[in-house]
């Protein structure tokens, strides 16, 4: 049995709840002294209610009690807070409520204090934005405040002018300008080849990037030969470069060249441990002073070092309790770099930090992004933007002037070789139409003529839109329209649907659409490409005369999931297959195809057999619920390579993107071996397995044969009479997941 608590807060009532053993009577005895208070004498408190206040006024003794009762009891306490009452009846007591009024006996007739709710629908005041001051520039002044304040200081590399402005927009104290730009920039396998100039050249590059943080310049392998020629370099990179500092690499051998340096006025940065210049001398990338006597050598050049006037010295993989010995020792900071969390500071390079070095990724950094998929995957949209013609838009265009361009078009007609003139470009104009079928040919060749217009696709934003252009007979009632539904960051696959779709009916309409309903909280719904402009763009080339692209608001104005909403459910789908990997996701389709189809009413609507169950799944929904449509499935569209195209391609890295043809091609060897007469479901799903478990990368999530029919699991034999099997297969590379499909007939 449960207690429910009704707690009175001023004016207010909150629910809580208590689990009672015994049904008849409540055993806590500081209630002991309870009243009914007689206008409650038939209890009436509701499971949720929204009236802030009740409407009767407590001015009772402070605790009272009524039983009540709760047909369920809510799973989660949260849903069970709740004020005022309604009218359940009560049956008999085998749950109790509460209601104790909280004030103390003298504060009981005090006026009525605000309750958190009344606060929510106060409006908040933005804040003034405070006038913002630029950040002020780090110099060795404020690097020393820093450090005998204790602040850790934070490195980073800088190659170029986009890299200094983010690292400086970061907030990093220094931006070093590495020689590590030979590998991470130039692509060489090692530093050793970067020169003055080039050092020269990008530190220039970095000092326009940046006005906060201080700059360091690395003086490159070789630089440093003499102490004259370390003075005279580290001279050129503060003239030339504009860096506010240098680094060089070296222990006892560089005193000299230290002293030169700033006796010419140049601050100077050490750098020991594994100085990536010398790697070779050094035996390899390998971490330095591992024993106890090179760590006593390490430490003792780094007194020298601070002792000749460097301002910081870089420690590179160096043992943790090594580096934090030198940095405890030494009153200059050390900045660390596979150092440990004992040095002052910490420095990375820039490309190792966002995931942008193909390359061997060192164990001592760490990736806070991964921006290679991204950022490819921006350049393939521009790529395929090109391609499609959605790129660049009027607005990515300039202008001249009208006269001008009427003077300059004559001209040039004239001066043309065939003297030809422009091609007539004025749109027709449909004769009024008589009967249906005149009226229904006079509408096709209105939206036609538009196709003159660079935009002829008419965007619909809302339901009632769609509506009027019925109602309007703007889409005449009978004319064959195709509908193409879609989320959107449209491929070949999309396109030949449309197509396919413009062939056979006299309109026709895509919708564009990410629907939220059909993803789980864990999946890409906020990351889904939404390419919208070139699209419509891709859209309009192949000749659709309607996109429908509604807001979720505008489909689920109620939000997702709100109590009492109505949605379509496939009994057993998710059990098997894409189903069991993604529990909700046919319900999440089905209920907004089931709309689709009631807003636009296609005669015919287009799904690619790319997604193979949900074309199963679609067939049965049109099929059980009388759906007066009829589907059409398109085939797969590939790329050469074998891989079917799909929005979610664009995630993968170049990497991922070389493995993904396993996909189709596990698939294939599956058909192949049931050609050859293998039917046996696990002998046929072991063979594709075996393909994509060839592929480092990738992950199997499931092999399916299942029936077109209703989506379940073949048994032997394989092929019920007349039937085909649809056999799907799922894998996970990297984030990524890819879908496929073949027809074993
Ligand atoms: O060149 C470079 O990037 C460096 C850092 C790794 C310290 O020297």
């Amino acid at each position: 049995m449960y207690v429910a608590v009704l707690r009175k807060f001023g004016g207010s009532f909150v629910k809580t709840a208590r689990r009672q053993s015994s049904p008849l009577f409540f055993p806590d005895t500081s209630f002991s002294n309870t009243v009914r208070p007689p206008e409650l004498a038939s209890p009436t408190f509701p499971l949720h209610t929204r009236a802030p206040n009740p409407p009767h006024d407590l001015t009772h003794p402070p605790v009272l009690w009524q039983s009540t009762f709760f047909r369920e009891w809510p799973k989660s306490r949260g849903a069970y807070i709740m004020y005022g009452r309604s009218a359940h009846t009560q049956r008999e007591v085998v749950q109790q409520a509460l209601i104790i009024d909280q004030r103390p006996a003298d504060e009981a007739a005090a006026p009525r204090r605000r309750s958190f709710l009344d606060a929510i629908a106060e409006p908040v005041q933005p804040p003034v934005p405070a006038a913002k001051k630029p950040p002020a520039k780090v110099n060795l002044r404020v690097l020393r405040q820093k450090h005998a304040h204790g602040e850790p200081l934070s490195m980073l590399t800088a190659y170029d002018y986009p890299s200094a402005r983010l690292g400086d927009a970061a907030g990093a104290d220094l931006l070093l300008v590495g020689d590590s730009l030979g590998m991470v920039v130039l692509g060489q396998e090692d530093t050793t080849e970067v020169t003055m100039d080039q050092m020269v050249h990008h530190c220039a590059a970095v000092a326009r990037g940046s006005s906060r943080s201080l700059l360091v310049g690395d003086l490159p392998f070789g630089s440093c030969l003499t102490a004259d020629e370390a003075a005279r370099n580290g001279v050129r990179l503060i003239k030339e470069g504009r860096v506010d500092a240098v680094k060089l690499e070296g222990g006892e051998r560089m005193l000299p060249q230290v002293r030169a340096l700033v006796d010419a006025g140049v601050a100077v940065m050490g750098h020991l441990g594994l100085t990536p210049q010398s790697y070779a001398q050094l035996g390899g990338f390998c971490v330095q002073g591992r024993s106890a006597t090179e760590a006593m050598a390490l430490l003792h050049e780094a007194k020298m070092l601070q002792e000749a006037g460097c301002f910081a010295i870089v420690l590179e993989m160096v043992p943790a309790p090594v580096a934090a010995e030198v940095t405890r020792q030494l009153a200059v900071p050390t900045i660390g770099i596979g150092a440990g969390g004992g040095c002052a500071g910490q420095v990375q390079v820039f490309h190792d930090v966002l995931g942008l070095y193909d390359k061997k990724v060192p164990h001592f950094s760490r990736q806070f992004a991964r921006l290679e998929a991204p950022m490819t995957a921006a350049l393939r949209e521009y790529v395929d933007a090109v391609k499609l013609g959605a790129f660049p838009q009027p607005k990515h265009a300039f202008k001249m002037p009208p006269d001008e361009q009427r003077a300059f078009e004559a001209a040039a007609r004239a001066d043309s070789p065939d003297g030809a003139g422009a091609a007539d470009t004025k749109t027709k104009t449909a004769a009024a139409p008589s009967t249906e079928a005149a009226q229904r040919a006079a509408a096709v060749a209105a939206v036609a003529a538009v196709a003159v217009a660079p935009s002829r696709a008419r965007v619909v934003r809302t339901i009632e839109e769609w509506r009027n252009l019925q109602a309007e007979g703007v889409l005449p009632r009978g004319a064959p329209l195709g509908l193409v539904p879609t989320m959107g960051a449209l491929h070949d696959g999309h396109l030949s649907l449309v197509r396919r779709a413009r062939k056979q009916d006299d309109f026709v309409a895509a919708s564009v659409f990410v629907n939220p309903a059909q993803f789980a909280p864990h999946e890409d719904l906020a990351t889904y490409p939404r390419p919208w402009e070139a699209d419509l763009a891709a859209l309009d080339k192949c000749g659709v005369d309607f996109v429908f692209a509604p807001s979720p608001d505008e489909m689920y104005p109620r939000g997702k999931g709100a109590l009492l909403s109505t949605h379509v459910d496939l009994l057993g789908v998710d059990g098997v297959g894409e189903g069991a990997s993604r529990p909700g996701f046919f319900r999440g389709v089905v209920t907004v195809v089931s709309k689709l189809l009631n807003i636009v009413q296609p005669t015919r609507v287009y799904f690619g057999q790319k997604d193979g169950l949900q074309c199963v799944a679609i067939n049965r929904l049109i099929e059980d619920l009388n759906f007066n449509t009829q589907l059409v499935v398109g085939e797969t569209v590939r790329e050469a390579d074998g891989l079917a195209m799909s929005s979610r391609n664009v995630y993968l890295d170049g990497t991922q993107r070389a493995a993904a043809p396993a996909v189709y091609a596990a698939l294939c060897q599956l058909r192949d071996l049931h050609a050859k007469g293998e039917r046996g479901p696990e002998a046929l799903r072991a063979a594709a397995a075996a393909v994509i478990a060839r592929e480092p990368l990738m992950a199997l999530e499931y092999v399916s044969l299942a029936s077109t029919v209703d989506g379940q699991e073949v048994a032997q034999p394989l092929l019920p009479a007349g039937e085909a099997t649809l056999v799907s297969i799922a894998v996970r590379v990297g984030k990524t997941r890819l879908i496929d499909n073949v027809l074993l007939m």
